[in-house]
């Protein structure tokens, strides 16, 4: 497996990678938000350490990629500057054009890369339509959803993109934490209006912990830190689009669940199951 090590990266300083002509800085906060790409440079919403993760959690080499969420465009230059894969396809809900990343992909795309815009990572048809015109029938090899940070559509794009990863593939869910991060803007206004009534993604850990215990043959390995989940995709059968309610097993309980937070103050835990469309 030949995968970039860390620290043999390009750095420039502690948060700038630079390749060639590109760099990309790694942002938080309100550089994130303030900050624009332009043509030379890049914002990109991870840090150092997510990186260093991403790395270490790798079983096999990316070769066939799917970025969820490309905002600024600093994850799609990241990923296809450090792996140069195959294929890299980056799916998107904002239409808007981004200059600065067509004339990236021009230059430096090699052809290799697909901007998907418009495409809802909760529409799991949308979402086969872009993977079968990019990858065809070959299988992927990691999977990085930065995307909506929600439990139903982080959910649908997980339960419609992990069975198509090869055995040893990587699927990261990046910020799956929101609802439980320190300080009154998370915990007493409920992460403000984007958040306040999204159900937690912590939702879905709940679910992996329970697939785990199912079908280890299919997720061997399920691992999560104070950002990121990191899920190991096993050998084992799994069909496209599965429900995760009918392969969980909970001795006939309801499966314990995170709460949306509006328009009551959350009960920790809600005995409710949210409905998988
Ligand atoms: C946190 S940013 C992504 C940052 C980027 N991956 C990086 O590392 O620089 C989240 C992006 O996901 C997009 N997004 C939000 N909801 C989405 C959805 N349901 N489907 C696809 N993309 C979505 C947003 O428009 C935004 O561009």
């Amino acid at each position: 497996m030949n995968l970039p090590a860390f620290d043999a990266l390009p750095w420039e300083g502690e948060r700038r990678l630079r390749f060639g002509p590109v760099a990309i800085d790694f942002c938080d906060g309100p550089d994130l938000f303030e900050r624009e790409s332009v043509d030379d440079c890049f914002v990109l919403g991870k840090s150092p350490s997510m990186l260093r993760s991403i790395l270490a959690e790798l079983r096999r080499e990316p070769r066939r990629i799917v970025d969820i969420g490309v905002y600024k465009g600093g994850s799609v230059v990241l990923l296809n500057e450090i792996f140069r894969p195959d294929a890299l396809l980056a799916l998107e809900l904002n239409p808007q054009d981004k200059p600065p990343l067509q004339h990236y992909l021009a230059a430096r795309g090699g052809g290799r890369v697909t901007w998907a815009r418009g495409i809802d990572q909760g529409n799991r048809r949308a979402v086969h339509m872009a993977c079968d015109h990019v990858f065809g029938a070959a299988s992927l090899d990691l999977v990085i959803d930065d995307a909506s940070h929600w439990y139903p559509q982080t959910r649908a794009s997980f339960t419609a993109l992990f069975p198509r990863l090869a055995p040893g593939g990587l699927y990261v869910i990046e910020d799956w934490g929101w609802a439980h991060w320190p300080g009154d803007h998370w915990q007493k206004e409920h992460g403000g209006a984007y958040f306040a009534d999204k159900l937690p993604v912590s939702n879905l850990i709940v679910d992996l912990m329970l697939l785990a215990a199912a079908l280890p043959a299919v997720f061997p390995r399920v691992a999560f830190d104070g950002v990121s989940i990191y899920v190991e995709r096993g050998a084992g059968e799994i069909a496209r689009d599965f429900r995760i309610p009918d392969l969980v097993h909970n001795r006939g309980q309801a499966i314990p669940r995170f709460a949306a937070s509006v328009p009551r103050p959350p009960a920790a835990i809600a005995a409710s199951r949210p409905a998988q469309d």
